[in-house]
């Protein structure tokens, strides 16, 4: 698929690369054989929003926005009208062009924090989601809407990706265990803690530290977290990111709590622009777990 780009925010290559990526997956699952082109514009809220007042009279910002050229009969799709593409097939570009599309920069972080993945995961959703209105999908009602759904799940999947809340990749971890340091409930102390904890079925729970005033009673950020995960029945975890103001691997405390669901926990520490790592084995040797006491 040949992609006009107009990258009016700034964006990381590698979005843009794996955004290329899924728009030939599109094609392929599609089964479209002819050369196609699309116009991709990046934009921020301000343009998605004249664009959506402008063309659809709606007066607010969104996510995307697509603008098909081809008008496909009802029911059909791109895959089934291969001699329409043909008769919109433009000498210039040398492809079917299949229309336009707008993306929010803004919208497209936002969506990724709020879902706990990546923002390469968010635009590559929102990249397939108007490439398959642009090959004639809609979700108007319920059953086109599951055909579209269908589609869209093929093409990312085959792209590797997948809209399940998850974090799979660390630096979404770690910023999530930033934001979570901002929820710190720390008058005492002043040192703010967050932690973000992964379950190995790609969940995260999130945690801050919450002092109180009888200073024994505090709980540290990755103990909160932990009780979140287990008291929702989740017990079994891969890594834990956690943010300080200075480097502050798990107190004691902590580290026996970590040991009783998740032993060989990879534990990823940040502070300023830092990170290190380290696994509880290393920071917990030869400890006491429910296996000590097996007969
Ligand atoms: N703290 C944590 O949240 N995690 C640790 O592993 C070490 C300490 C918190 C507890 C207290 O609110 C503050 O940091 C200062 O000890």
């Amino acid at each position: 698929m040949l992609i006009e780009w107009d990258v009016r925010v700034q964006t990381d290559d590698e979005i843009l690369l794996k955004m290329q990526t899924a728009a030939d997956l599109c094609l392929k699952c599609e089964k479209v054989t002819a050369d196609c082109a699309v116009s991709v514009c990046l934009c921020d809220d301000e343009t998605i929003a004249e664009i959506n007042k402008k063309y659809r009279g709606i007066d607010r910002s969104t996510d995307v926005l697509s603008f098909p050229s081809v008008s496909y009969p009802e029911g059909k799709t791109a895959g089934s009208c291969p001699s329409l593409l043909r008769q919109e097939y433009d000498d210039e570009t040398d492809a079917v062009f299949l229309g336009d599309l707008f993306i929010s920069v803004p919208h497209m972080t936002a969506q990724a924090q709020e879902y706990g993945h990546s923002v390469m995961r968010e635009g590559v959703y929102l990249l397939v989601h108007g490439i398959c209105h642009l090959m004639g999908y809609d979700h108007m009602v319920d059953q086109d809407k599951e055909r579209m759904r269908k589609m869209e799940e093929k093409i990312l999947s085959a792209a590797s990706v997948t809209r399940e809340p998850e974090a799979r990749e660390d630096a979404v971890l770690l910023d999530m265990a930033r934001e979570a340091m901002k929820k710190s409930y720390s008058p005492y102390s002043s040192f703010p803690v967050g932690a973000a904890l992964r379950s190995t079925d790609g969940r995260v729970f999130t945690g801050c530290n919450i002092e109180n005033a009888s200073f024994g009673l505090t709980n540290c950020a990755e103990r909160t977290a932990l009780f979140k995960a287990v008291s929702e029945g989740v017990l079994s975890f891969d890594t834990i990111a956690i943010a300080a103001r200075k480097k502050a691997w798990p107190c004691g405390a902590c580290r026996q709590v970590l040991n009783e669901f998740a032993p060989d926990i990879r534990i990823l520490v940040t502070w300023e622009d830092h990170v290190e790592e380290k696994r509880l084995t290393e920071l917990l040797p030869e400890s006491f777990g429910p296996h000590s006491m097996d007969e």
